[in-house]
């Protein structure tokens, strides 16, 4: 077996996507949307997967976090508040010639990329989605679609606080939508306009912030790592002092190594007070914590990992995809780690026209499929049917054959290795999901 060590095409992980049925071109049969992308079934078992082990690790297996789901659609004046309205902006420069509309900081050498022509000055572009409550639809009745989860969590804050009498540090975590009018959506999912996020805000006193900001960006860059992701693919890279958010003092990006380039997949900031004392301030609510100790009212300070579920999606695409040549042919295979892979396990009859081996291979399926994510197929050669399954990244396949009537016994193939190894049926379970544990 050897690996091919050519560097991947964006367009080579699209079309398998497509093909595969990860991901769909939104409202395809109209010519698609710009910005917005549908899972397939498979897409949709890896982004539940990705959400299910984030929330595992930082919410369910620590004592500091606790959850919430707040709404998308949320006072306007949340968005005045944290600075959105004023501060969230794009830059951006039409063509005269052809009225096409650029990011100012994506043009270079002042003429339009497209045609040429000549660009006017740049002007400021609000990214957040608006829309109107109600209805009647004026200024009055104008709010947005969040863009970004952040904003629930510190408006909260009093809420989570009072119920979960937490002490510092602690941390609320949420996972959803978040919407953006970007100008130039690009990279298949990487930059979309309606994406999800995954985000903590994690409370801490002021003075401890630095360490606990070292302390979240070391974590999160283990979490990528811990979920098979290449060290060698990944970097973290600190913003200048120009490229700053308004709230941040510090942030820190981890960064993956795309077919298109060093992109960012999570930014871990340190958003000091700004975010509570603004929202004290505009709303009237005191938003502070009683500190037993010093008998004084502090603002914690805010350390924020912000992730996307559909950067980091795409990055585990990417990162686990790889052609290597196994007796003479090409051979695609996802290496996911088996946490993230949509199917766990593929249960195969050898031959298809044999009622008996249908049969049994169907009853392994429907016992599996009780513990973990589980297809059957018959609709190939055996061949083909481990393609397939390679191609999805399905860390385990279980053929019954002819023997298997006999002797009670299946094969399975573990995916990376392709080694097949003889199992009595009633062991099957749980040397799959002991092998599933183990990685
Ligand atoms: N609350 C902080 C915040 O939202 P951000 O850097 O703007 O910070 C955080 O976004 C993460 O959300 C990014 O690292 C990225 O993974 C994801 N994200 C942001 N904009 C996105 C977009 N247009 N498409 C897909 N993911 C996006």
């Amino acid at each position: 077996m050897v690996e091919d060590e050519k560097t991947i095409e964006m367009d080579t992980i699209v079309s398998l996507c497509k093909r595969r049925g990860f991901i769909f071109q939104s409202s395809e049969i109209y010519g698609g949307v710009g910005g917005s992308w549908d899972y397939g079934p498979f897409g949709v078992e890896l982004k539940r997967n990705i959400k299910n082990v984030w929330w595992r690790d930082m919410v369910q297996r620590r004592d500091d976090m606790v959850g919430l789901d707040a709404g998308i659609i949320m006072n306007p004046r949340v968005w005045e508040a944290s600075g959105h309205v004023e501060s969230f902006t794009d830059p951006l420069v039409d063509c005269v010639n052809c009225k096409k509309r650029f990011r100012a900081d994506h043009v270079e050498d002042g003429e339009c990329p497209e045609c040429g022509g000549q660009l006017t000055e740049p002007r400021l572009f609000n990214l957040m989605l608006k829309t109107f409550l109600g209805p009647v639809e004026d200024d009055a009745a104008r709010t947005y679609l969040r863009p970004e989860t952040a904003q629930g969590m510190f408006v909260n804050f009093a809420n989570v606080l009072d119920v979960s009498r937490r002490k510092l540090p602690f941390g609320i975590a949420q996972i959803g939508k978040a919407f953006r009018n970007e100008i130039t959506p690009r990279n298949f999912t990487f930059r979309t306009r309606e994406f999800e996020q995954m985000e903590v805000e994690y409370f801490v006193k002021p003075g401890t912030d630095e360490e606990w900001h070292q302390r979240w960006v070391d974590e999160r860059y283990g979490w990528y790592v811990k979920y098979g992701m290449r060290p060698e693919y990944l970097r973290l890279r600190q913003h200048e002092g120009d490229e700053l958010a308004h709230y941040s003092k510090a942030t820190h990006d981890i960064e993956y190594l795309f077919p298109f380039g060093w992109a960012e997949l999570e930014g871990i900031s340190n958003r000091t007070d700004f975010d509570l004392r603004q929202h004290t301030r505009s709303s009237g609510r005191e938003l502070s914590y009683f500190d037993e100790e010093s008998e004084t009212h502090i603002v914690p300070y805010i350390i924020e990992p912000s992730g996307g579920v559909d950067r980091a999606a795409l990055a585990f695409l990417v990162d686990a995809y790889r052609e290597e040549k196994v007796r003479k042919r090409k051979r695609v295979v996802l290496r996911f780690h088996p946490e993230l892979a949509p199917i766990k396990v593929a249960v195969f009859p050898l031959l298809r026209n044999r009622p008996e081996l249908v049969a049994l291979a169907k009853q392994i399926a429907s016992e599996l499929r009780m513990y973990v994510m589980t297809a059957y197929d018959d609709t190939a050669s055996i061949g083909r049917l481990y393609r397939r399954q390679d191609e999805i990244g399905t860390p385990f396949c279980v053929t019954v054959d002819v023997e298997s009537l006999e002797d009670n016994a299946v094969t399975i193939r573990d995916r990376d290795s392709m080694e097949q190894t003889r199992v009595p049926i009633p062991e099957v379970k749980d040397t799959l999901l002991d092998r599933l544990g183990e990685a």
